[in-house]
């Protein structure tokens, strides 16, 4: 069973592959003429964290595609509280196409999806977010210089090492990206995902940068992306971590203005306005935070076609009719064969 829980599991060429798929359904959803390639089957969406981006837009790409989202949300279901992970995701495969699963610990994903009889699609973990950064290079490749190829360009990730970052640094060396993280020492991307996308960059060609100097990295950048800073349950470590990232980390329009005229700004969102970046930079003409979130729609289509459609069965016409005409004949009450 193939699941979708980091794009590491996936090759340079289908991640292409999936980026193309995204912009066929993306076109075709905005010309009204999506095929309904989802047609009767269900998305099972288990969430332990509130979520916006994430939620809407699997629901919406699933009714979009002709099929249907549940929305099970923190608290609702047993999900290793009453019930064993096991257990409850082998029931729900049993009645779902796919579950899509944003979990507090990465742990808790790989649970679910080593016991799933359908695939399971990661929607953020504490290690990772991989929808987030199919998007975020789909977006990318719509707001690149058109005379630079995927391989040329440079994302310069400032801030703390997020679950975005970890994903970001290891999309973009695996695609032969230039990829660098711009934070102080101590929160910098750790040694291992180091040696993922040194790893990544010795097959792609891509590079992998770790510096503490923001000045310098944008200065060639073609697209600067922060996260927040602190997350829920880090609440604790606020004055710290404010303290080592402000004011030289903060993506402002004064570390704006030192990069490249054509360099964009990107945030996954939520964003702490003022804080991680200032009001002028997000709403800055070059900023596309908002066609990033709107991208998360279209990848999501994408992600659950590659996933869902080949799996769907299609009975034949004349099957269909056959049980059709069985199942109304019992209903009408002229059919005395008892049921086997
Ligand atoms: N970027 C993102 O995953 O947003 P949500 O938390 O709103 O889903």
């Amino acid at each position: 069973m193939r699941h979708f829980l980091d794009t590491e599991d996936f090759d340079r060429s289908e991640l292409l592959g999936l980026l193309t798929l995204i912009g066929l359904l993306k076109r075709a959803d905005k010309q009204g003429a999506l095929p309904p390639l989802l047609a009767g089957a269900s998305l099972g969406m288990i969430f332990e964290e509130p979520s916006t981006r994430t939620r809407v837009s699997f629901e919406v790409a699933m009714t979009k595609l002709g099929g249907h989202a549940l929305y099970l949300k923190p608290g609702e279901i047993h999900l290793g509280q009453r019930e064993s992970i096991k257990d409850t995701s082998r029931v729900i495969s049993r009645m779902v196409d796919a579950i899509e699963a944003r979990t507090l610990r990465h742990q808790t994903l790989l649970e679910l999806a080593a016991n799933a009889t359908v695939p399971v699609i990661n929607g953020l973990t504490d290690y990772n977010h991989p929808t987030q950064v199919v998007c975020d290079v789909y977006t990318m490749l719509e707001h690149k210089l058109p005379e630079k190829r995927l391989e040329d360009l440079r994302v310069v990730f400032i801030g703390d090492a997020t679950n975005v970052c970890s994903s970001l640094l290891m999309m973009c060396t695996r695609m032969g990206m230039h990829f660098t993280h711009v934070a102080p020492a101590r929160y910098q991307a750790p040694e291992a995902w180091r040696e993922i996308g040194r790893r990544n960059c010795l097959v792609s060609g891509g590079s992998l940068s770790i510096t503490d100097d923001p000045l310098a990295a944008v200065r060639e950048a073609d697209f600067i992306y922060t996260d927040l800073w602190w997350w829920v349950g880090q609440e604790a470590e606020i004055p710290e971590r404010r303290a080592a990232f402000m004011p030289r980390y903060q993506v402002n329009a004064a570390l704006f203005a030192a990069a490249p005229p054509h360099a964009k700004m990107m945030h996954c969102l939520p964003a702490s306005r003022g804080v991680e970046a200032t009001d002028d930079v997000l709403d800055h003409p070059r900023s596309i935070i908002y066609d990033q979130s709107e991208n998360r729609l279209h990848a999501e289509k994408a992600i659950l076609v590659k996933f869902i459609h080949p799996r769907l069965r299609k009975a034949p016409t004349a099957l269909r009719q056959w049980h059709a005409g069985e199942i109304l004949a019992f209903l009408e009450d002229r059919s005395s064969r008892p049921a086997s």
